[in-house]
């Protein structure tokens, strides 16, 4: 498939500007934005009553005032909890975003995104998918979305699901093992999103060397990164992405 022109920046700031505001929250992009971050990276997940929402973990309790599972909810208990003051009280009484509040924003502040399709355990990619592509497509030009995930069934399914329409899709790694370039050429994926720590050069060579654009997770010490520029790395996804800009 041929892929759009993305204006792919050199720097997102991963689940918002996480360093400086409570992480997937509508706060954290409207940080990122006000830093000059054009892109943020966020992840997608469903409710119990199947409504697509910003967060990243399985449970409540890291970054709410509440205990449980995400998937026991349904909007109005989301609705309930206060997703801010974990993180520090200046953000008290911030509410979990909806996938479609968290659109609105991006589109009113002409961001882009790096939506990743969270499938934590025991959860259903396929309804995942099918919940929230439909907004994004319709949301966002081509050139400010893409869409990436760990999960192959997800990407899989995200790319039926697009039809003749276009769609960039990035492939999730951890390590980056030899079979790699089926797994991106099997959702005719456009990047390959790996962790930059557990990244060699001859890999990151070969895929960037495919035509692939290469971009990072999480890198927060830009002294310690620096050498894989040179290898062809095209974005770093940073809870702190000024710390990059030189
Ligand atoms: O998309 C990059 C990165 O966010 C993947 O890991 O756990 O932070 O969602 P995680
Ligand atoms: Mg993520």
């Amino acid at each position: 498939m041929p892929h759009p022109d993305i204006s792919l920046p050199r720097l997102i700031a991963h689940r918002g500007l996480s360093a400086h505001a409570p992480e997937n929250t509508l706060s954290a992009v409207r940080a990122a934005h006000a830093a000059g971050v054009a892109w943020v990276e966020l992840d997608v997940q469903l409710l119990g009553d199947g409504t697509p929402v910003i967060w990243h973990d399985a449970t409540l309790r890291r970054c709410s005032d509440r205990r449980g599972r995400l998937s026991d909810l349904d909007l109005a208990a989301a609705r309930r909890l206060d997703a801010g003051s974990w993180f520090g009280d200046a953000f008290r009484g911030e509410r979990m975003a909806t996938l479609e509040e968290m659109l609105a924003l991006l589109e009113a502040l002409d961001m882009g995104v790096n939506l990743e399709l969270k499938v934590n355990r025991g959860r259903d990619p396929r309804a995942l998918v099918d919940a929230a592509l439909p907004p994004v497509m319709e949301a966002l030009p081509t050139s400010r979305r893409l869409l990436s995930s760990f999960n192959a069934t997800a990407l899989d399914h995200a790319r039926a699901q697009a039809g003749n329409e276009s769609l960039s899709l990035g492939v999730l790694f951890e390590g980056i093992g030899r079979d790699w370039r089926r797994q991106c050429e099997a959702v005719e994926a456009y990047s390959v999103h790996a962790d930059w720590k557990r990244l060699k050069a001859p890999r990151a060579r070969e895929i960037t060397e495919a035509g692939y654009r290469l971009l990072c997770y999480t890198a927060n010490d830009p002294a310690a990164f620096a050498p894989r520029w040179a290898w062809g790395v095209d974005a770093v996804i940073s809870d702190d992405p000024s710390r990059f800009v030189p």
